[in-house]
């Protein structure tokens, strides 16, 4: 009879919190980012005062930067200091992100291009030095999900994820190297997925080139300490950002997506694009300058805890 009551206890314990949860999320998500904004009045009041930012005298190149986690770094590094290169294959989108740079007192120019195109990426570096005289910071973040197992993945779409999330760290590495070599100490970050580093469902190509970016960091890494450029990766958990697509157009599915998002993290919630673009943050300054070869899981707690 006891155990009886117990379990019913936990039983409307539970179903209460289930109910509750949509609420939950958006006053969580509306609250952190009250606090986030908080915060940077603090900070802009900071730099206001000593002139001082974590990336100051710093040029960088964000690929990807149009939308998500790309849009928020850009504007993150440039109101800390950077000169940004926003770099996206989405003209429209990449503008509103160089503007929204340039409305809050910062400096950026955009480049549209396809990172999997070297000529493109070749240009895009270019830009960088020809438009501010050099390039040290370098985040590899252009990406694309396509769902399917080895099974129903068509072969053009398992190359196009590969092209597009793991050969482009290549190819931007290769031609940002040499002229981030010439700029002093440099700082490359490619933005991974806690999909290169744990097993899940139904996204084969997906997990193969982000598992691919974390051993080509290491790689990178090693090749190139010695011309002082550290490499490192990010694995973002489940961030809510467009890369879910039309899924989140739906105010039904969005509510049902977002509830599967907060499911896969500790913290009963999803990640915010500003919560990878601080961890971006971090690698690309010099408070990172000890921190080389790293793979920084930013994921909610999702890959610690055991099922
Ligand atoms: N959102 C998540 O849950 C999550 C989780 C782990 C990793 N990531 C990774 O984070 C990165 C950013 O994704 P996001 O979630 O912000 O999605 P997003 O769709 O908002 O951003 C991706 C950006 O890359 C650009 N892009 C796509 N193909 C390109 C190409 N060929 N050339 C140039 N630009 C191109 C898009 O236009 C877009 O601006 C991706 O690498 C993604 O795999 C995202």
């Amino acid at each position: 009879m006891k155990k009886t009551i117990v379990e019913v206890r936990h039983y409307l314990a539970r179903l209460v919190l289930k109910l509750c949860r949509p609420t939950f999320q958006s006053l969580n998500e509306e609250f952190r980012r009250q606090r986030r904004r908080e915060h940077e009045q603090v900070v802009a009041g900071l730099v206001a005062k000593t002139g001082s930012s974590r990336l100051l005298g710093k040029v960088a190149i964000v690929t990807g930067a149009a939308t998500g986690i790309g849009r928020a770094t850009a504007v993150l590094f440039a109101r800390e200091g950077a000169k940004v290169v926003v770099a996206d294959i989405n003209e429209g989108a990449g503008q509103e992100t160089v503007q929204e740079i340039v409305r809050s007192g910062g400096e950026a120019a955009f480049v549209c291009m396809d990172v999997c195109h070297d000529s493109d990426v070749e240009r895009m570096v270019r830009t960088a030095v020809e438009r501010y005289g050099k390039l040290n910071v370098l985040t590899n973040n252009a990406g694309i999900l396509k769902y399917g197992t080895v099974e129903n993945t068509p072969p053009e779409d398992w190359h196009r994820v590969i092209d597009t999330n793991l050969s482009s760290v290549y190819r931007c590495c290769r031609h940002a190297i040499p002229a981030m070599t010439k700029s002093g100490p440099g700082a490359i970050t490619n933005i991974a997925s806690v999909q290169g580093v744990a097993g899940f469902q139904n996204a084969a190509a997906y997990a193969a080139s982000k598992g691919g970016i974390i051993a080509l960091t290491r790689q990178i890494a090693r090749d190139f300490a010695v011309n002082s450029i550290r490499v490192n990766c990010i694995c973002p958990g489940v961030v809510l950002t467009p890369i879910f697509g039309s899924v989140l157009d739906s105010p039904l599915n969005r509510e049902a997506m977002l509830n599967e998002m907060a499911d896969h993290s500790q913290l009963g919630t999803y990640g915010l694009p500003e919560d990878i673009a601080y961890a971006a943050l971090y690698l690309a300054s010099d408070e990172s300058a000890f921190v080389t070869g790293a793979a920084l899981v930013v994921d909610g707690g999702l890959t610690s805890q055991a099922h």
